[in-house]
């Protein structure tokens, strides 16, 4: 075991399962080699501007760039002086490739309806809606905020609002009224896309009345457009709200996508992270519309005949790129799904996979180990034979997880693609490229071509073989966030100045001798046991191998004498009806599977852990209980306040 060290940190986990991708599959894949992938990166990399240049050329624009990249740390130009329309690219170049009549959007509501619109009627509506936000006042370069469920208007609105140069900010349906409040003062949005209520598991979900709510709090906003969904009851206030139907039926049916700058702002995606106050993430037209692209395009494999499907919720960034810009982009049809994986029984998205045929399913780990926890009777009342390609996001897929993801739903006979990115980064930045590269279940793989990860400690130093260290990203990449709006000193401070001349990711990373990439958490996450520090994905990766653990927590015990980040390791786990005897089952198992080192001393159990509402365990909140024995800080994000009620009970 190397020497602990305090400018990087250790790691226990070693995994040693290689998984070559089927021949069938490698043979038929964009990147078919470990040395076509080799080459092409290397490639990328002598040449990244000719790189991204040559796959920019694949989409439609208004005029061409002077420069492929004007790069002044930390602010970054991409296709300088060119003009293009994201929404052009999606729709009106697909109808011009003969798509016209091809399914964009496949909908299935949570009652159970489906939508076929092909991407002639999608662009229809879109026209539609852009005339109608106009006719709103919406003007380019003003933000509008969206506030909805998984609706197909949902995506019309995104695409609308690219359409006319607006900057749309999508604020996840399962917010509250205060973090509306917050998100839509930040950005001054001047309207608000919404819609009467949401289903979701049988409920509904009252957006609209949210919104009023928040409405009261915010004086930027002059209009608020409502999609009747589920029929709900809502009051409407005269002046400012205005029914979907009726502005989509009176406004024109003509609106050309406007020529953008390259630069133009696309959105503001706000993200909590999971500690502190949120802060907006600037993306802009032409570098994003080409990273999404082509990372949609070899990352998922996609083809002609494709039906992908992403779980991911559009308020996320996930949904931003993977379910609607970078898989239309490419004329492919998207699935969308309107509810609950739970409803009306734990086979839902099993059932959608067969009725549909989908080929492609990019979910999250915190959603896989949901399945597994629910049984795997459920997935086998099902065939999933259209599978071809399964793919994981948002967190390490630990080991465990992605052997069940591999053989229970994949069959053995699906690649699972691991994609390691951020809200930041606007889209894939490092993976196990289907086809390519051989998976390590664990592992998120390799960069991506054109994108140059390292790993280095505090001060910038190389790390020593097998340790872990920071994740940074030494060169610039078309789809980075530009800026934090209204911040951009906090943008320079956060990302940009810890290492000189690189992107610092905030993740712990060790990359192994074949140069696969092993992600380790968060560093502030990082724990100290007993001088060592750890990453706290790893314990977790063991402990959610035992049978009986679904999902596992560490965060660090503080230590009188040494405050924050002191020395021990608080572990929580996600149990039902734990036998007495199980803290020293797992205490033992840790010890077998990393080592003494990583033995857990506290250990409680919880139904659930707490979880913002993207799937990512809180630590900040379970670190404040470690410490003070209760939450006093924001939990504006939390999925379920009860989670942390039922862990101050479950204290020992
Ligand atoms: O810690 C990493 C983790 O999620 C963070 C980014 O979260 P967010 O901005 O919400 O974007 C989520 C969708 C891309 C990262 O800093 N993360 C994301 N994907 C992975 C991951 N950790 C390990 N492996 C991944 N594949």
């Amino acid at each position: 075991m190397p020497e602990s060290s305090d400018t990087s940190f250790q790691s226990l986990l070693h995994e040693i399962r290689v998984i070559p991708p089927s021949p069938e599959f490698a043979g038929q894949a964009h990147v078919r080699t470990a040395e076509d992938y080799d080459a092409l990166y290397q490639r990328s990399l002598e040449d990244p501007e000719e790189f991204w240049a040559a796959a920019a050329n694949e989409l439609h624009w208004f005029a061409p760039w002077q420069n492929v990249l004007e790069w002044k740390e930390p602010i970054a130009k991409w296709f300088v002086g060119g003009q293009m329309n994201l929404s052009y690219n999606c729709l009106d170049l697909q109808v011009e490739r003969g798509r016209g009549a091809k399914t964009a959007i496949l909908w299935e509501g949570e009652p159970g309806e489906v939508r076929r619109i092909s991407f002639e009627e999608l662009l229809q509506q879109v026209q539609r809606c852009a005339n109608a936000l106009r006719s709103l006042g919406v003007r380019k370069g003003d933000c509008v905020a969206i506030y909805m469920g998984m609706v197909p208007e949902l995506a019309v609105t995104l695409l609308a609002c690219a359409r006319i140069g607006s900057v749309h900010s999508v604020i996840f349906g399962g917010f509250a009224a205060n973090a509306l409040v917050d998100r839509i003062n930040d950005a001054k949005a001047v309207a608000v896309v919404t819609q009467d209520s949401a289903w979701r598991r049988g409920n509904q979900v009252p957006l609209k009345g949210t919104v009023d709510e928040a409405l009261t709090k915010c004086p930027s906003v002059r209009r608020c457009l409502v999609l009747r969904r589920t029929g709900a009851e809502v009051t409407m206030t005269p002046g400012r709200d205005m029914w979907w139907h009726d502005e989509m039926a009176r406004a024109g049916a003509v609106c050309p996508a406007e020529p953008l700058d390259s630069e133009h702002p696309l959105y503001i995606l706000y993200t909590s992270g999971t500690t502190g106050k949120p802060k907006g993430i600037v993306h802009t037209t032409g570098g994003y519309a080409v990273h999404t692209y082509l990372t949609s395009k070899l990352v998922f494999d996609l083809k002609e005949e494709d039906i992908y499907w992403c779980t991911a919720d559009i308020g996320w960034v996930t949904g931003h790129s993977y379910v609607v810009y970078g898989i239309l982009q490419n004329g492919v049809t998207t699935l969308m799904y309107e509810g609950a994986p739970n409803f009306p029984e734990q086979d839902r998205f099993w059932k959608i996979i067969d009725d549909h045929r989908v080929t492609v399913f990019y979910t999250a780990p915190t959603a896989i180990r949901a399945f597994i926890k629910w049984g795997d009777e459920f997935p086998k009342r099902h065939k999933l034979d259209s599978l071809r390609l399964l793919g994981s996001v948002g967190e390490p897929i630990n080991p465990q997880t992605w052997m069940w993801y591999a053989e229970v739903i994949g069959k053995n006979r699906c690649p699972i693609v691991d994609t390691w990115w951020q809200t930041e980064t606007g889209g894939i930045m490092i993976t196990t490229l289907p086809g390519a590269i051989p998976a390590k279940p664990g592992s998120a793989g390799k960069p991506f071509f054109g994108i140059v990860p390292d790993v280095v400690t505090p001060g910038g130093q190389p790390v020593p073989e097998g340790n872990g260290g920071l994740l940074i990203i030494r060169k610039p990449w078309p789809g980075m966030a530009r800026t934090i709006f209204n911040d951009p000193e906090r943008y320079q401070r956060q990302y940009w100045s810890q290492i000189s001349g690189a992107y610092c990711t905030g993740d712990g990373a060790r990359r192994d001798p074949e140069g696969y990439l092993w992600l380790m958490g968060r560093v502030d996450d990082v724990i100290n046991v007993s001088g060592h520090r750890l990453g706290t994905m790893e314990v977790e990766s063991a402990l959610v191998s035992h049978a009986k653990v679904a999902e596992a927590a560490v965060v660090g015990r503080p230590d009188p004498l040494r405050g924050a980040g002191g020395s021990g390791c608080e572990t929580l786990v996600a149990h039902d009806a734990p036998a007495p005897d199980l803290k020293d089952e797992l205490r033992a198992w840790v010890t077998a599977q990393i080592g003494a080192l990583a033995r857990p001393d506290d250990l409680r159990f919880a139904e659930s852990l707490p979880k913002t509402r993207s799937g990512k365990i809180m630590r900040r909140l379970l670190r404040e209980l470690a410490e003070t024995g209760e939450v006093k800080g924001d939990t504006t994000t939390l999925e379920d306040l009860g989670a942390i009620a039922a862990l101050r009970q479950a204290d020992e």
